[in-house]
């Protein structure tokens, strides 16, 4: 529709530097003629009804996009993750993967799609002409812009169109929720598992090699031993997971060459145990040196001193090896008191 066919009383009241009004050359407006189209009005700026119903058609893709979103959520909860469906023409496809991305697809695109309706036929259509100016922009500017940033707001009607307001602050509301539920994936917390092993007073030091328990007379000096907690077989199903927490490395070193008071407390008669789980990543530990008492991970070279405390002397590890205190029990078998006193393995957050 032109503005020639409107009448007078029902065009909107035009605004200064407003599209096409440039008609006198002057400081702020260099060019009396830029070339600029004559304006022409839009229907909802002439029709309060056309408005309404551009006010509607917002308000109802705002509303798609959080129907769209409950849909996500209601998908990732309710169909299995091994249903296949068929969808022309692409084929047979995963019900669940086709579901998540219909819906966040749609969600996504109703909220950019209402915001670009709400902007060509509601928001205020005046076009103005800005100068280049330097980067830095002087506090009159700054003024000017913190008033053309209420003027907008002003004339984005926010406040005025409660319903296009109402359903965006929804729509964008809800549609964060849809990462929220993704990580759901991650698994279930961890808990205190990190902390804890198998290991507990009384459990006895079983070799690893022959399944049997350990006596101070099996551990000779020079010799490297692995050993486990009594009660893991191999066959367990949760074998993998405990050995790779539990998993104790068995040296015998003359006390007297023993420097860490500690670990010659946790010792007995020069048998100390430390977990084999290298403190940098995890790798286990398999070098030992019998001259020097270090053990070395074949992963990155860490180096750890098994007669002082098994501090870290060479290498990106962090921290010491973890110290499993020992005893032998009635019968003579080499036993467990306790848990290592922290967590095994590489640091995480929640270490302390
Ligand atoms: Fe042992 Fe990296 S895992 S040094």
């Amino acid at each position: 529709m032109s503005s020639q066919d409107i009448p007078e009383e029902n065009l909107p009241e035009e605004q200064e530097h407003a599209h096409g009004a440039v008609g006198v050359a002057d400081e702020k407006n260099p060019f009396a003629d830029p070339g600029l189209p004559p304006h022409e009005h839009r229907v909802q700026d002439i029709d309060e009804r056309a408005a309404k119903r551009s006010e509607r058609a917002v308000a109802f893709l705002f509303t798609l996009s959080m129907l769209a979103t409950v849909g996500f959520i209601a998908s990732y909860v309710t169909i299995p993750h091994d249903r296949a469906i068929y969808v022309f023409p692409v084929g047979h496809v995963n019900a669940l993967n086709f579901a998540l991305g219909l819906t966040l697809g749609v969600a996504l695109f109703t909220i950019g799609a209402g915001a670009v309706h709400w902007a060509r036929t509601l928001m205020s259509d005046v076009e103005v002409a800005d100068e280049r100016h330097p980067i830095e922009a002087p506090p009159e500017v700054r003024q000017q812009v913190h008033a053309d940033f209420k003027l907008g707001a002003k004339e984005s009607a926010l406040g005025r169109r409660k319903l296009i307001r109402n359903t965006m602050l929804g729509a964008l509301t809800l549609v964060p929720l849809s990462g929220l539920v993704l990580l759901r994936d991650l698994g279930p917390l961890p808990g205190t598992k990190l902390r804890h092993t198998l290991w507990a007073k009384g459990k006895l030091l079983v070799n690893m090699n022959t399944n049997e328990p350990l006596r101070p007379a099996d551990v000779a000096v020079g010799s490297l031993t692995f050993a486990k907690p009594e009660g893991l077989e191999e066959h367990d199903e949760e074998f993998q997971t405990e050995i790779a927490k539990a998993a104790l490395m068995i040296v015998r070193i003359q006390p007297d060459n023993i420097k860490d008071k500690r670990e010659l407390e946790w010792s007995h008669e020069g048998i100390v145990a430390y977990s084999k789980i290298c403190t940098h990543v995890g790798c286990p530990i398999s070098l030992y040196e019998q001259q020097t008492h270090h053990v070395l991970c074949p992963c990155h070279q860490s180096t750890f001193d098994l007669a002082d405390g098994a501090r870290v002397i060479f290498g990106p590890a962090g921290h010491a090896l973890p110290q499993l205190r020992i005893g032998v029990n009635d019968a003579g078998y080499l036993e467990a008191l306790g848990d290592f006193d922290e967590p095994v393995g590489p640091a995480f957050w929640e270490r302390g």
